[in-house]
């Protein structure tokens, strides 16, 4: 039964009707994007949410797009108290606060994918790296990470992960802009794992100088599916081999996620 079919009878048809039919569930917290104007109903739908899924300890509801450069939305506690939590993913954990950074368990599979083709003894670049979850991954397959952070509050949770999940040799903490990467490491990397923010994909040319030539690009961009035949052309132009690209998601209407495997 979908979220809207136990809130039937509850809440108005005229709402129900705009309320998500998914919601993402964070470690033991649970987000929905309630519809404006059906704020009555909060404690209603946070009540369904928890009864129809286990563990749920926090229910919070999403006012706001994902803006601004640390990548957050608004987010109100509906029930619970806290907004941090534990995620874990493949047998790793993350302990992570929602109000101050970003998070999307959505992509699990990808990072898991991206992990597997990490070789021990890498040297691997991860700008824009969160609170961790591609940086930690790759630094458990033995290779030595620069994770590059600029929200203060994220690379906290960042280094804590490090220590979670036992891989702090391997990780070097940067918090700092990474715009000003190149100026801040003289290092060749054997691989860069790209989770770039939304229009910045400028960042892509600046960045492969900091890459091996015969060394690996993993970059993330948001795009609709028209775009991508002209966008492999692009990167052949740049002098990169597209080894492979695949959609990690939909971000909205028309939009997804896309991640391209590059060889320099
Ligand atoms: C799309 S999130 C990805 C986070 C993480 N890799 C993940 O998948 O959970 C982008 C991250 O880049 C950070 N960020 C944005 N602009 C940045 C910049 N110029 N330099 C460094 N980090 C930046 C944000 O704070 C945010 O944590």
């Amino acid at each position: 039964m979908s979220l809207r079919d136990e809130l039937k009878g509850i809440v108005p048809q005229n709402y129900l009707c705009k309320l998500p039919s998914r919601f993402d569930v964070i470690g033991d917290i649970a987000i929905v994007s309630v519809p404006q104007g059906m704020e009555t109903y909060n404690e209603d739908v946070a009540r369904a949410i928890m009864e129809r899924t286990q563990n749920i300890r926090t229910v919070l509801n999403k006012t706001s797009k994902i803006e601004g450069d640390r990548r957050i939305a608004s987010l109100e506690i509906i029930t619970g108290e806290s907004t941090e939590t534990i995620h874990r993913e493949f047998g790793l954990a993350y302990r992570i606060d929602l109000k101050q950074s970003f998070f999307n368990g959505r992509l699990s599979f990808e990072r898991k994918r991206v992990a597997s083709l990490v070789r021990s003894g890498e040297d691997v670049l991860v700008p824009f790296a969160g609170v961790g979850p591609f940086a930690i991954p790759a630094a458990k397959n033995a290779a030595n990470v620069f994770a590059v952070e600029m929200n203060g509050d994220a690379c906290k949770y960042l280094s804590v992960n490090c220590k979670l999940n036992r891989v702090e040799k391997n990780i070097h903490v940067i918090n700092a802009d990474a715009c000003n990467i190149s100026n801040m490491i003289r290092a060749e990397f054997d691989r860069a794992i790209i989770p770039t923010p939304y229009g910045m994909d400028y960042f892509l040319e600046s960045i492969s100088t900091l890459v091996k030539p015969g060394g690996y690009i993993h970059f993330y961009t948001f795009k609709p599916k028209e775009d991508i035949y002209g966008l492999i052309q692009r990167y052949g132009n740049m002098g990169f081999e597209v080894l492979f690209h695949r959609r990690c998601g939909n971000v909205a209407p028309g939009i997804s996620r896309w991640v391209f495997d590059l060889k320099k």
